[in-house]
């Protein structure tokens, strides 16, 4: 992609690369100022109030993780020209609008939940909604095996490899992630030099994602795969600013 992505009028960017930028706000007062994306691609909270009890350091609680946030959701699907990819939980799919496909991010580790009357749950839900003029460049079956995160830059993390797999089998040029996090979408499309546009509310996870965009924006060509560079702690690469 050699032409750098046009900013809409009246939006200032927290940070910006020649492929995309990342807007500090609602997604909600953010998505009727931009044009239509050919694919939107997020990880909404799943509103549960998630907090690990399993972290020795303690992330935040999520912002607006009281409700699965369905007005953006229904907004970011109607954004998308071609496709959507919504990641939710098992138990709040019969809110969500009805999608094409179910996918099943199937992980290495399973929670731990109700011991004594509920499985081990090993998985987590994409909803895909496909439109009209959806077109994959290379199709790819419903179960996606990736190793959990360890959750270093937000509470509910992914793997920027499951990310980059959902990109690249698309032909979408443009990609849309309203609820940003800490960056993995955006660095995703870095790595596969697609356009992005993220929103992230919290300005802490603005500053993480603007940090971890601009260390893969700048790895050489020759390096961009399908690995992640792990940091060993969450200090060791001085990234990360504390929560207070
Ligand atoms: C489940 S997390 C996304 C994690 C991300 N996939 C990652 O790998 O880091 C959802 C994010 O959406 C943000 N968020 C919640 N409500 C929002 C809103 N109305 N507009 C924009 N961002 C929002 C939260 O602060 C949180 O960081």
């Amino acid at each position: 992609m050699d032409t750098k992505i046009k900013i809409p009028d009246g939006i200032t960017p927290y940070y910006s690369t020649n492929l995309g930028f990342l807007v500090h706000g609602d997604c909600l007062e953010i998505m009727p100022q931009l044009g239509e994306v050919d694919l939107v691609l997020t990880d909404p909270q799943y509103g549960m109030e998630f907090q690990s009890n399993y972290r020795i350091v303690k992330h935040d609680k999520i912002h607006g993780d009281e409700n699965l946030p369905l007005e953006e959701i229904k907004m970011a699907i109607n954004k998308a020209g071609a496709a959507a990819y919504v990641f939710c939980r098992w138990d709040n799919i019969y809110e969500m609008p009805k999608p094409k496909s179910v996918l099943i991010w199937m992980k290495n580790n399973w929670s731990m939940g109700d011991l004594k009357h509920e499985h081990g749950r090993q998985y987590e839900i994409i909803c895909f909604y496909s439109k009209e003029n959806h077109v994959f460049k290379k199709r790819i079956p419903d179960i996606l095996k990736y190793r959990r995160t360890g959750n270093i830059y937000h509470p509910t993390q992914k793997p920027v490899g499951i990310m980059v797999q959902l990109i690249e089998c698309n032909k979408a040029v443009l990609i849309l992630d309203p609820f940003l996090g800490s960056g993995t979408t955006a660095i995703a499309c870095e790595r596969l030099n697609r356009q992005w546009i993220g929103i992230e509310i919290s300005e802490k996870y603005c500053e993480i994602a603007a940090k971890r965009i601009e260390h893969e924006s700048k790895r050489p060509t020759l390096f961009k795969g399908s690995l992640e560079v792990k940091p060993k702690t969450r200090k060791q690469i001085g990234m990360i600013k504390e929560s207070k």
